[in-house]
């Protein structure tokens, strides 16, 4: 047990969003969500985590930077709920659940891109603790729940709904996938990185305020919810495109119009992220289908899913329309091909540099082991 034992965790992006608690301490949701899981191949959380008996503390390193545990009410409870399972497994008085742990994780994307970085980063902390301490166990996405309640959805591949659930206590408060990455290969999900550096409101207290405050919440969790979450289910196993794109669209608007609806109001669109909304809907009507989806979270960064039969077209409109003021690495991640032929629908092209850059990537699997550590032999960064 005295090794250090590594793991990568994915991103997700939630299609139907899940904004709102009905029990803040346990991280609760009002309603279910679901998401995509992108591949770890382009973006990841890695952590390494090593326990030991000769350990005096527990320490993090996050990003190069030693966590406060102290301070974070959240880490701490994770570290508890991880050693109350391995003394329910492995018998009250074992000595492991009480080894200091050593944990240094790392996200391959900027942090300050303002991407889930908190998700793919708990989901990685859970997945590898519970590898280290043998912990194979159904309990695992409600423990990444409480580190950050979309956490959850990241610990498994493909499409992934969290269950809301109803019981007080959160006992049938899950994630479950419903279908693999391979059940649609073709799907498609680029990130369009927003130049922008106004400080946004937290998710964490974003949600906190709209529960407080917005009827439109309200609404939006009994009355539009459950049956979204249904046809999308359905659209995502009919692999149907055109529906999935219009509930994610409707979802994403409906979600940013109940951040309006807040008092004071969370504003996490900018001018940009309108423009893109704008070019997604003038693009499918001048194709006449619905061809590209976009949807939005807390910040202005546009998450755009398209089937790869079209992305190579859609790719070169968008970087004309979207010109960069970079000569290169505008667009990374899978390598696609693009034409530099004019675009043929005459849509307005703005000023460079309004995109800092655009990522190419797909669905993928849940986390997943492997030998790149990040401790050495002794615990310490590497
Ligand atoms: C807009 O999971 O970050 O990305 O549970 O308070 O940590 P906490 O919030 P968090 O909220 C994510 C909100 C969202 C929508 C989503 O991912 O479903």
């Amino acid at each position: 047990m005295d090794q250090v034992v590594t793991c990568v965790a994915p991103v997700n992006i939630a299609a139907i969003k899940y904004w709102g608690k009905r029990n803040e301490n346990l991280i609760l949701p009002l309603n279910d969500s679901l998401s995509l899981t992108l591949d770890c191949e382009q973006m990841h959380a890695r952590t390494s985590v090593m326990a030991s008996p000769t350990f005096q503390d527990d320490i993090v390193w996050l990003n190069g930077h030693v966590m406060s545990i102290e301070t974070n009410v959240r880490l701490q409870k994770c570290f508890k709920l991880i050693r109350d399972l391995v003394k329910k497994k492995k018998g009250i008085n074992c000595n492991e659940a009480k080894w200091k742990i050593r944990i240094c994780s790392k996200n391959n994307f900027p942090t300050a891109a303002g991407l889930a970085s908190s998700a793919a980063g708990y989901a990685c902390l859970i997945y590898t603790l519970a590898t280290a301490f043998d912990l194979t166990d159904e309990d695992l996405p409600s423990i990444a729940r409480q580190g950050s309640g979309s956490a959850c959805r990241s610990l498994f591949g493909g499409f992934v709904q969290w269950q809301a659930g109803i019981d007080e206590f959160g006992t049938d408060s899950t994630a479950v996938q419903i279908v693999p990455e391979t059940h649609w290969p073709e799907m498609r999900i680029l990130i369009l990185v927003v130049n922008d550096s106004m400080k946004k409101t937290s998710s964490t207290s974003g949600m906190k305020q709209s529960v407080e405050s917005s009827e439109l919440l309200k609404y939006r969790v009994d009355k539009c919810v459950p049956q979204r979450i249904e046809l999308i289910i359905q659209a995502i196993k009919d692999k149907n495109f055109e529906k999935f794109a219009e509930i994610t669209m409707r979802d994403s608007n409906q979600f940013h119009a109940v951040c309006l609806d807040t008092y004071p109001p969370c504003v996490y669109l900018n001018q940009v992220s309108h423009k893109i909304i704008q070019f997604i809907h003038d693009y499918n009507e001048a194709i006449g289908q619905t061809k590209v989806a976009y949807t939005f979270d807390a910040g202005p960064n546009a998450f755009i899913f398209i089937e790869e039969k079209d992305l190579s077209f859609f790719l070169s409109e968008l970087i004309q329309v979207f010109p960069s003021d970079q000569p290169n690495s505008y667009v990374r991640g899978i390598s696609t091909t693009h034409t530099n032929t004019k675009y043929p629908f005459g849509l307005t092209q703005n000023e460079k540099g309004l995109l800092k850059y655009i990522m190419v990537t797909k669905l993928g699997d849940g986390p997943k082991c492997d030998d790149n550590h990040l401790l050495d032999i002794d615990g310490n960064p590497s």
